[in-house]
């Protein structure tokens, strides 16, 4: 039993922001139930889990392929025992099991928004840089869910939020969820891992990492609609209509650099200075902004180009601007419109979304997470 406590570390109470400690109902900690220790398993098999879960994390995730693959009739009880365990993972342990030259690819999602996180993963995956996704749950349904068909692509850092609000856009419960993303973002830099981070509403038409180029800190794109021409500079915009810039928190590179941590600390400040009020119902966007001002010649930016990463909208509302650029884009956001059924359908209406029939049939290596949600989806429309 003690071999199996030290095996998995409790995530340490400092690993949650302070900022979010008062509200953190009790409720929302999950303790691992009195069948999460090995008990009732086989001798054998705990003997198997016992050494793979001493070997690092890398490892585990082949252990316990081998591990069921070994042991067929056991297979659901140790895959259960296997998700259980992923809840006590922390950011660093999953960050070092799939980081790829030192880069880790993060999106921050709740289970509402999993037909969008696959269809996001799709995308990514035809570019071949899934092996670095890390999906940071934020409840714990999908964490389980995203464990269970992809064994350690997902993580939860305490304390979990109420969920029922948090997919509706401009509401405090949304805010609250997006506050998160830059503790998560700032952790993952002082672990001296760079990270692009996605929102699940985007879908990639090429691998954005070639155009991270040259000793920047942080890159970012525009949300603005206004064309540019394509030789635009790649500096900070100047400021628009509100004093501030109109820079997409959606998706953003940042090296594990002082400058890059210096932004999110003062992002992290500004939404904690501007809180939610039902009259201003502010998102995580202008905070961000208001950080990249006052840091403004601390942090070295660059402004990706606008044809490869152009705002939804413009890409989406005029339909002879993306005629004219269509061989240069590379990440497609999905904003500019609220609601999951319109998302979808403009995606779809535009050929982006990717979870059909012909998804299915590309070959996706270790990525049971999209075969799945195809297979449920199948099964919805057939019943
Ligand atoms: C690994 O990272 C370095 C530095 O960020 C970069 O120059 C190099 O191209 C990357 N290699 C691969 C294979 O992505
Ligand atoms: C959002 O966070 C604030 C401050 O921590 C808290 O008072 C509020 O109850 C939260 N709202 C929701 C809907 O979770
Ligand atoms: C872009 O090109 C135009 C003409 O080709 C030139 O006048 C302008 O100065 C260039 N802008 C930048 C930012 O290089
Ligand atoms: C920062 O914001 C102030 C106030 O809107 C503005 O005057 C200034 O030009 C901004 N600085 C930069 C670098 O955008
Ligand atoms: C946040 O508010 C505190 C206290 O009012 C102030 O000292 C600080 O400068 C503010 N920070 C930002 C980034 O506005
Ligand atoms: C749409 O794009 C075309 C081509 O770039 C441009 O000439 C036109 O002004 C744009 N229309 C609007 C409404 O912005
Ligand atoms: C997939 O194909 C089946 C049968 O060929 C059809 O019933 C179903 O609607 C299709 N699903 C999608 C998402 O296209």
């Amino acid at each position: 039993m003690a071999i199996v406590a030290m095996a998995f570390p409790r995530r340490h109470a400092h690993a949650s922001p302070s900022s979010f400690a008062n509200h953190s109902p009790a409720s929302h900690h999950h303790p691992p139930p009195a069948s999460f220790y090995p008990r009732a398993l086989p001798l054998a098999i705990s003997m198997v889990l016992l050494v793979c879960l001493l070997l690092p994390l890398q490892n585990r995730i082949v252990s316990v392929e081998t591990l069921v693959a070994a042991n067929a009739k056991d297979h659901g009880q140790a895959l259960k025992f296997v998700a259980q365990n992923w809840e006590l993972y922390t950011l660093e342990e999953a960050v070092t099991a799939v980081a790829k030259n030192g880069t880790v690819i993060v999106c921050v999602v709740t289970y509402p928004y999993l037909a969008f996180l696959v269809n996001w993963l799709v995308s990514v995956a035809r570019q071949g840089r899934q092996d670095s996704v890390l999906v940071i749950a934020e409840d714990y349904k999908l964490l389980r869910h995203v464990n269970k068909h992809w064994p350690g692509h997902a993580v939860l850092v305490p304390p979990v939020l109420p969920a029922s609000e948090a997919q509706r856009f401009g509401s405090e419960g949304f805010f609250n969820f997006t506050s998160r993303r830059p503790h998560h973002l700032l952790r993952i830099l002082e672990l001296g891992y760079s990270v692009l981070y996605n929102d699940v509403d985007m879908v990639w038409l090429a691998d954005p990492f070639p155009y991270f180029q040259g000793e920047h800190e942080v890159y970012f794109m525009d949300d603005m609609t206004a064309i540019k021409p394509s030789n635009h500079s790649h500096a900070l915009p100047a400021p628009g209509r509100k004093g501030r810039t109109y820079i997409c928190s959606c998706l953003l590179f940042m090296r594990s650099s002082p400058g890059a941590k210096l932004l999110l600390r003062k992002w992290i400040e500004e939404l904690h200075n501007q809180s939610w009020t039902p009259r201003v119902k502010p998102n995580d966007q202008p905070a961000f902004n208001w950080a990249l001002n006052k840091t403004f010649g601390e942090v070295k930016l660059f402004l990706l180009p606008q044809e490869s990463f152009p705002s939804g909208g413009l890409y989406f509302k005029n339909k002879t601007w993306q005629h004219q650029t269509s061989h240069k884009h590379v990440l497609i956001h999905n904003n500019y419109i609220t609601g999951f059924d319109k998302k979808i359908k403009r995606f779809t209406d535009s050929g982006l979304w990717l979870l059909n029939n012909d998804t299915s049939k590309e070959s996706f290596s270790n990525l049971q997470l999209v075969a799945n949600f195809l297979k449920m989806q199948a099964s919805e429309s057939a019943g």
